[in-house]
């Protein structure tokens, strides 16, 4: 089973999302490691209840941003870490960290880039209107929010629609989204070739999502 390392900021819903996938019977994945850069994110209380290992590592502990990934990253690897999946994960990574675990990093965004990369997307959507918004899994490279895409995820934005409540919709489909993506890529069903993703044919089939 492919052993995730899942970094996160906060809430950690999505990181409860895997959790809960990879406690399905045939899931092909286990989460061996919960890095949070902040000590009082409530998703790490979610690893303790799951009985999943843990780490804080603050960037505020470290003399720049080179040791500060290398302090992760030697966490992720001790771990055994095969894939590291950003849930919510709030710094940017650097050039270094990401050539590190090329191909073996992904991230999830809660908008259909390449529209909306950034911050406050669910507000940027209702203002531009937009009739569908989403979310997207994508292979992390060095520009923010952008890389290949595996998985997106589309829904309506409604007339009466607030930030709040088309950020949960949207919520609801990174909950699916996130465990569809990371269930491709182990089961080799999502191969990288250069700067986009081939799904094999019947990776389309049993989601809908797709
Ligand atoms: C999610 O909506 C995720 O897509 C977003 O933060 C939220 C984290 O929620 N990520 C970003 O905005 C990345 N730039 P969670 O902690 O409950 O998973």
């Amino acid at each position: 089973r492919l052993k995730l390392g899942v970094l996160i900021s906060g809430r950690g819903s999505n990181l409860q999302a895997l959790i809960d996938a990879c406690a399905e019977p045939g899931f092909p994945a286990s989460v061996a490691l919960v890095l949070s850069n902040r000590a009082d994110a409530a998703g790490l209380e979610r690893a303790d209840a799951a009985g999943i290992a843990t780490a804080v590592v603050s960037h505020r502990d470290h003399a720049g941003k080179q040791a500060f990934e290398e302090a992760m990253s030697t966490a992720l690897e001790a771990a055994g870490v095969d894939l590291v999946c950003l849930a919510g994960f709030m710094r940017l990574l650097s050039p270094w960290f990401v050539e590190r675990w090329r191909d073996r990093l992904i991230n999830i965004h809660p908008s259909l880039l390449p529209a909306f990369p950034g911050l406050d997307t669910h507000r940027r959507a209702l203002e531009a209107g937009v009739r569908f918004h989403g979310c997207t899994v994508h292979l992390v490279r060095q520009d923010m929010d952008a890389g290949p895409i595996l998985v997106q995820a589309a829904v309506p934005v409604r007339p009466d629609d607030t930030e709040e409540s088309l950020a949960a919709r949207v919520l609801e489909q990174e909950h699916r989204c996130y465990p569809l993506a990371v269930r491709l890529l182990a089961e080799r069903r999502a191969r990288i070739v250069g700067e986009r993703v081939l799904l094999d044919a019947d990776a389309t089939a049993p989601e809908p999502l797709l």
